[in-house]
């Protein structure tokens, strides 16, 4: 099991997801939603939820986040914020949660509520028997 990122580098997460929060498009839900991954080497790259009139196209901001860092190339993450302004923590939907197994295996998911609450497990914790391509 990787070591959990420190203090400094979780705030960093949290900073930056919150500010990628600010740019999300959610019209239809009016529900913003912020993300951060990081790669084992310290790199962070946001993600913010991105709805459309056409409300199955929604993206959820983890998504956005690793379909952004997978199409720049980078890999090897360890950890995922979930940020959002609500009293429960949001956890990542079923399919972010496919998603994030495929690119990052078993990463610490931190899911940060309204004052910063945070709840964090890892992601076997929220997909327990998980579809991947050691099954195939
Ligand atoms: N949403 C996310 O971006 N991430 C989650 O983990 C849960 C849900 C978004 C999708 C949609 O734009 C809005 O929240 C309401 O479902």
């Amino acid at each position: 099991m990787s070591r959990k990122p420190g203090k400094a580098a979780f705030a960093e997460m949290v900073e930056l997801a919150r500010e990628a929060r600010q740019r999300a498009h959610a019209p239809y839900s009016g529900f913003k939603v912020g993300s951060s991954l990081r790669t084992r080497a310290g790199e962070i790259v946001t993600g913010c939820n991105i709805e459309n009139a056409s409300f199955g196209l929604t993206l959820c901001a983890e998504r956005v986040a690793v379909f952004k860092a997978v199409s720049e190339g980078l890999m090897d993450f360890d950890a995922v914020t979930v940020v959002a302004d609500s009293k429960r923590h949001t956890a990542p939907c079923g399919p972010c949660r496919q998603i994030l197994w495929e690119f990052c295996g078993d990463i610490w998911v931190h899911m940060v509520g309204r004052g910063g609450r945070t709840h964090t497990l890892r992601l076997r914790e929220l997909l327990p028997l998980p579809f991947d391509g050691k099954n195939l």
